[in-house]
């Protein structure tokens, strides 16, 4: 899932640790160094977390001044010493980002003609191949030239070699790499956050480019290996380097974070302090029948909320769904349907499979992202940074609410564009979204609160959430983020749906979480909230001063700033959060790192 290169001047093995370190936030299940010493190749691994590698270098410990480095998600057999990476053999080792499809026919041919395979992987057969081309006398160039041309699949690889000690190649397809360049030294990552303790002078990786890099710089080749110019970057090292600013964990310093990231964005999108949205006026909504929003997990909840606010300020029909859904079914697509993407990473691989599906289908690719030169955001019409800075915590939060507003910006300009919003209603909506940074501050503003109510949630096996309207995404993304991070089940519900079937579920052991707002839906809300506690359910009402003064007599009560319509359902994603983490502290599970989770999925 991590891959980092350092052609240093001194022993590298503890700077590529550093470095897989800031790569940890994309979750792995075991890590691995190799390098070239005395022009010898050698490796180190483990499995677990990076603190069991770095425990096997101090007593078995890893000399020379170049290496590669990997974190491991497993995919292909499981998380196991074996099938760590670096892959080797004598000639050369490999660490490997995504899946090689044609392995096997590579593994049979490589098989017959003598080659012997330690691991199961995918990835050794890489090896295995490269090492085949070295034994036929090719130099190394020429045999990870020759490897790359029998790759089917998309990756991202690291190569290094036997004998070499002033040479990486790497190549991209599919997987993101970035280059560093240092003073007289070279390094490589998978972002430019595993490298920013190195450098700020970063090449972004083209799509189907490989490069050979030695301390004295970069040769980058393109798909047709034509050697090409990338350009450099300096980028800015203080949003690209990770800590917590004091926060216990990187989820609770990236809540906190909230209000100034949408306050930061909106003064992006729209001057801070005049009425109108600065978006590109490339975007065409008027001439749109249908939107297609398209996405993965948290950013999928997110499209969820925004079909509803598509659809009742700028009539425009929405069609949504999970991208390993749309992308495998046969949707309707026409050249006068929009389609727009949602992903904090900009890299996850179904999502940007499904981008390049529609992409000859309709009349124009919209993504919101939060990395810029990610995938999804260069191979779109128009990228709409959502500016929330890194996020390192597995679990979405500020990504999540600045989505929301990058969306909820866009709906209000489609409600403008196509003249389904008055110049008055957009005006109002507008300063109700300028208000977002003081509510969601006041929702934060809740944690001790919920901290202790989150003292018998953590106790729970099971847990229930409920909203109707726009707080069905955000029950969805309450369940979510707490089966995420505590590890507990829930499973959320359009309130009105309980009576066809969960409700059989009730009983006193089960805790209910209830969304509702004061708003058009709230009193349908809470009848099905009544028919809850009439079966001995334990209720947890989120609302506000109104709506709890209405609900009556509820076990839990949870009271959140009285917001308009409009922004709720960005305020409300704060207890959604602060629930799932306070419970998750209570379990004493990793939070910002929660089993078998990844950061950016890159694989199918
Ligand atoms: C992973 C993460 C989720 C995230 C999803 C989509 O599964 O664990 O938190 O919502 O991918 O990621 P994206 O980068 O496309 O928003």
């Amino acid at each position: 899932c991590g891959i980092v290169g350092v052609l240093g001047n001194h022993e590298v093995s503890p700077q590529i640790l550093d470095a897989l370190k800031r790569l940890e936030y994309r979750g792995y299940d075991s890590a691995g160094i190799a390098t070239v010493h005395r022009n010898q190749l050698d490796r180190r691994r483990a499995v677990g977390k990076l603190i069991n590698l770095s425990d096997t270098l101090v007593h078995d410990p890893l000399p020379g001044r170049v290496g590669i480095g990997h974190t491991r998600w497993a995919t292909h057999g499981g998380p196991s010493v074996a099938n760590a990476h670096p892959h080797r053999t004598g000639r050369v080792a490999v660490v490997h980002n995504g899946i090689i499809e044609n392995y096997r026919a590579l593994r049979d041919e490589l098989t017959l003609q003598g080659a012997e395979f330690s691991s199961e992987t995918d990835t050794e057969t890489i090896v295995q191949l490269t090492s085949h081309y070295l034994d036929q006398g090719m130099t190394p160039v020429q045999a990870a030239r020759a490897t790359l041309k029998r790759l089917e699949g998309a990756f991202a690889l690291a190569f290094l070699f036997d004998g070499e000690e002033d040479l990486i190649i790497c190549a991209r397809r599919g997987s993101p790499l970035c280059i560093g360049h240092g003073e007289g030294e070279m390094y490589l990552g998978s972002d430019a956050i595993a490298l920013a303790e190195m450098t700020d002078r970063i090449t972004y990786l083209e799509e189907g480019d490989w490069a050979i890099l030695s301390r004295a710089g970069v040769q980058i080749f393109d798909a047709d290996d034509q050697q090409t110019a990338r350009p450099l970057t300096q980028i800015n090292v203080d949003t690209a380097r990770v800590d917590k600013a004091g926060h216990r964990h990187f989820m609770a310093k990236e809540m906190a974070e909230q209000p100034a990231v949408l306050k930061a964005a909106m003064g992006f999108y729209s001057g801070l302090d005049h009425d109108r949205i600065d978006l590109p006026d490339a975007i065409d909504f008027a001439s749109a029948d249908r939107l297609i929003m398209v996405a993965c997990g948290t950013a999928f909840y997110a499209c969820q909320v925004a079909k509803y606010w598509f659809e009742k300020y700028a009539g425009l029909a929405v069609e949504l769904d999970i991208a390993s859904e749309f992308r495998y079914r046969d949707p309707v697509l026409g050249l006068s349907n929009m389609a727009l993407f949602v992903s904090q990473s900009g890299e996850t691989a179904d999502t940007l499979a499904a981008l390049r599906h529609v992409r000859p289908h309709v009349a124009q690719v919209l993504s919101v992202v939060n990395v810029p030169t990610s995938s999804i955001a260069r191979e779109s019409d128009v990228a709409l940074p959502i500016h929330a800075g890194p996020e390192i915590g597995v679990a979405s939060t500020k990504a999540f609410t600045a989505q929301l507003q990058v969306l909820a910006l866009l709906a209000l300009k489609a409600g403008l564009d196509r003249g389904f919003l008055s110049g008055e209603d957009f005006d109002a909506r507008l300063a109700e979204l300028r208000l977002l940074p003081g509510f969601v501050a006041q929702a934060l503003d809740r944690e001790e609160e919920i901290k202790r109510m989150s003292e018998a949630l953590a106790q729970a096996r099971d847990v229930l959430f409920l909203g109707r309207g726009v707080m069905f995404p955000l029950a969805l993304e309450g369940a979510l983020k707490l089966k995420e991070i505590s590890y507990i089940h829930a499973e959320a519900y359009a309130a009105g749906e309980l009576k066809h079937g969960p409700i059989a579920l009730i009983d006193t052991d089960l805790p209910v979480i209830v969304f509702a707002p004061h708003d058009a839906l709230f009193e349908k809300t809470v009848s099905n909230m009544q028919e809850v506690m009439a079966r001995q359910g334990k209720v947890l009402l989120i609302s506000d001063a109104k709506g709890l003064a209405e609900a009556g007599d509820v076990p839990f009560r949870l009271q959140m700033p009285t917001v308009p319509d409009f922004i709720a359902p960005i305020v409300y994603a704060v207890p959604a959060q602060l629930i799932a983490y306070h419970t998750a502290l209570h379990r004493g599970t990793d939070v910002d790192q929660p089993r078998n989770l990844a950061k950016s999925v890159t694989v199918e």
